[in-house]
């Protein structure tokens, strides 16, 4: 059971955690986040999360209001106080209470401690479909705390019976709404956004595994690719891979999640045991 979450440094019951009506992500949406996961009680690609997290603070000009060494020190007792094995954690810094409700102001950090999310197994053994809807994200490369278009388009998603929808603007296809997207041509080679999008560390880790075995190209992804794609698939912290079958009315090869991408989300799952081993040395 969570009990605890974090509120600037100090460790407080999930009902003592609040936050003051004047901050500025509740009057302008103005904040930044980052979410990572605890297995077996450590952190996951924990460097790599915070790396994002400093640069998505810093876009944005929010400073951070611990050094990563407080921040690590802050997780770790979070993670013992609420004896957690398993959790998903959202650090959040926001604008500050800013009295013009305009300009930022000294940032407030929270950290807050969620189950992990689980997902049905044929969303991996049958694939899953996409819905595509033209938008791009303001500061793409920014973890920001705006989902407003993902959010807004849940009841169209639902009434196509899509998992998620997929963003695609002037022509190339940038990522989902919380997951970066890829496909496999028919030679095996991967092809994802090499711009304009959130740098998910499970795209990073993703392409780091599939470049030892296949081609890998980086690069603006034409949304006619989807027609003569071979496979697709999404990657994200919760989901890690999981294959496409359907994107709006197209078919992604022959409607089946694909060899690469079941090979891909394999060597994921390898590595992540393969990290978690290594922390235990
Ligand atoms: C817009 C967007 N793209 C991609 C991702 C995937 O990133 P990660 O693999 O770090 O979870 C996310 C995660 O929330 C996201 O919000």
């Amino acid at each position: 059971m969570i009990k605890y979450y974090s509120v600037n440094g100090k460790i407080v019951t999930k009902e003592e955690a609040s936050l003051g009506i004047n901050d500025l992500s509740i009057l302008r949406g103005y904040g930044i986040f980052d979410y990572f996961l605890i297995k077996q009680g450590r952190p996951l690609f924990f460097d790599d999360y915070l790396d994002r997290m400093q640069h998505s603070a810093k876009s944005i000009g929010l400073p951070l209001p611990f050094s990563r060494q407080e921040l690590k020190q802050q997780i770790y007792d979070l993670i013992k106080a609420n004896d957690l094995e398993e959790a998903g954690m959202k650090l959040i810094l926001t604008g500050g209470y800013s009295e013009d409700g305009y300009t930022p102001t000294t940032p407030n950090m929270l950290i807050l401690v969620a189950t992990l999310p689980s997902y049905p197994l044929t969303h991996y053994t049958e694939g899953i479909k996409l819905m595509l809807h033209e938008y791009h994200r303001t500061f793409p490369t920014v973890k920001s705390i705006n989902y407003l278009m993902g959010v807004n388009l849940i009841p169209q998603m639902k009434a196509v019976g899509a998992e998620d929808v997929l963003f695609h603007f002037e022509g190339h296809i940038h990522e989902t709404t919380r997951a970066n997207f890829f496909i496999v041509k028919n030679d095996d080679t991967i092809v994802t956004a090499g711009e304009g999008i959130l740098e998910g560390i499970t795209r990073k880790k993703t392409l780091e595994l599939a470049r030892k075995c296949y081609p890998v190209e980086e690069r603006n992804l034409k949304i006619d690719e989807l027609q003569t794609a071979k496979e697709a698939f999404i990657s994200s912290s919760t989901i890690q891979v999981m294959p496409v079958v359907q994107v709006s009315e197209t078919t992604i090869g022959n409607g089946k999640p694909g060899r690469v991408s079941q090979h891909l989300r394999q060597l994921f799952r390898e590595l992540e045991k393969e990290y978690l081993s290594a922390l235990l040395v």
